[in-house]
């Protein structure tokens, strides 16, 4: 997979992806990421990329121009082209599942105020938001996306761990609690039931356990399934 991210900020889209498992996978030719300063397509001398609004209103946005001749020198045939935005769908784990059978995915990060809607209408395949909360940019935003996508590419975790038990491969639970090494931490235990060695009971458990999570801290997602019954 190829991925191009076009910012003003190409250092907050590719820091976070170059540590551990994201650089591992870059480093083994899974994936290729480039980030890109939309100023190298602005042509005026003041390397304009935002103006106001027309019709009045707050703020600036992303103009259209550069944002149009940057994805004309990135695309090809088999490109999709995904905007950050917070107006955008909310990303979910099977997005980024969906998104791995992609060769080449451009990100727009859109301005926290807004792109000219041109931009929206005419080159973009996908809008996504990362959440219902607004960043400076969209940089992080796809830094985020990038993340999701690339460690669920074949080869990108490096051992036999599968992605498919965590949190959000069954979207209506989350994973149970989990505990490792010393058994007692200053009085603090570990259940004996995950001592126990009865398989079965630990399984159990654990249902239990991530059902009662999943109701404490997303019941959206019960009631989700539910609708989907
Ligand atoms: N840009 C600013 N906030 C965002 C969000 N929540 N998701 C995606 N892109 C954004």
């Amino acid at each position: 997979m190829r991925i191009d991210i076009i910012t003003l900020f190409p250092e907050i889209a590719l820091a976070p992806l170059r540590e551990s498992i994201i650089m591992r996978a870059q480093k083994a030719g899974i994936v290729e990421i480039h980030a890109h300063d939309l100023r190298s397509w602005t042509v005026d001398k003041h390397r304009k990329t935002d103006d106001y609004l027309c019709g009045g209103g707050q703020g600036m946005l992303l103009k259209p121009e550069p944002v149009f001749a940057a994805v004309a020198d990135l695309r090809r045939a088999e490109t999709k082209v995904i905007l950050t935005t917070p107006q955008g769908l909310p990303f979910k784990q099977e997005d980024a599942q969906r998104l791995t059978s992609c060769e080449h995915l451009i990100f727009i990060c859109g301005h926290y105020e807004g792109v000219d809607h041109r931009i929206v209408e005419h080159l973009v395949d996908e809008e996504i938001s990362i959440g219902d909360y607004v960043l400076t940019n969209g940089a992080l935003a796809s830094a985020v996306v990038c993340d999701a996508i690339i460690r669920l590419l074949p080869g990108a975790l490096g051992d036999d761990r599968s992605p498919a038990e965590e949190s959000f491969s069954d979207p209506t639970l989350l994973e149970p609690p989990a505990y490792t090494k010393p058994i007692d931490f200053m009085g603090l235990k570990v259940p004996d039931i995950l001592l126990s060695g009865n398989h079965a009971a630990i399984e159990k458990w654990k249902q239990n356990e991530a059902l009662e999570r999943t109701r404490r801290n997303r019941p959206d997602l019960i009631a989700r399934s539910r609708e989907n019954q």
